[in-house]
């Protein structure tokens, strides 16, 4: 990847990063053919968005379907994918004094005309969620097509298109985001780099 020094810096002034060409191609197709053949073999579940709500609305809310990856289940392809997230980890920890420890990732499968409504990654009962990363595996996608990754900025808004080999960085805290409805399947592997949750500031009482 070209200007990988200054993912960082862009990380922590403006939120979000896109990152093209991310992997080698081989390993991109190998990806993309594992995660097809999951889909095939009915892997895939349909994604939730918590408790309390009707199945007819979370799928109207958040329509893709995921397949996790489970660290005893490494595959090949999944392990060369993991090395280079492993590597932009250790990356972001020395510039930006973080410590994210963990990373955890799925397929995600949007059938044409789903999508997934604007909300924020870092929900209240999942705190460790500090960077989220969405990693597209579509070929020659258009703009036409949809599908777009819109991000809610102050005051703006920026569309990123589900391209080929094309990587995404936001804050998962404070980056508001939707999945608009595509005219086509929409494969791609979402994730996040973890910290170890914050631990409860003790009360000290004063002894009066
Ligand atoms: C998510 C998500 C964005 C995308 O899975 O939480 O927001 O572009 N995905 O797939
Ligand atoms: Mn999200």
């Amino acid at each position: 990847m070209e200007q990988w020094e200054q993912v960082p810096d862009q990380l922590a002034e403006q939120g979000w990063v896109v990152c093209e060409n991310w992997l080698e191609g081989p390993v991109v197709s190998a990806l993309a053919e594992e995660a097809r053949q999951r889909w095939e073999a009915g892997r895939f579940r349909q994604a939730s968005i918590g408790r309390g709500h009707q199945e007819q609305q979370q799928v109207r809310i958040r329509g893709d379907q995921i397949d996790w990856w489970h660290p005893d289940q490494v595959t090949v392809a999944q392990q060369a994918y993991l090395r280079r997230l492993e590597e932009l980890r250790e990356l972001l920890n020395r510039h930006l004094y973080l410590s994210l420890i963990t990373q955890e990732a799925h397929y995600a499968l949007y059938p044409p005309q789903t999508c997934y409504q604007r909300h924020l990654d870092r929900f209240q009962d999942a705190p460790e969620r500090t960077v989220s990363t969405v990693f597209y595996l579509n070929s020659d996608w258009h703009a036409e097509e949809g599908g777009q990754l819109r991000l809610h900025l102050a005051g703006d808004t920026q569309d990123l298109l589900p391209s080929w080999n094309r990587l995404v960085l936001f804050r998962s805290a404070d980056i508001e985001h939707e999945v608009l409805p595509a005219t086509r399947e929409r494969l791609s592997i979402t994730g996040w780099l973890r910290c170890r949750s914050a631990l409860p500031i003790p009360v000290v009482h004063e002894v009066v």
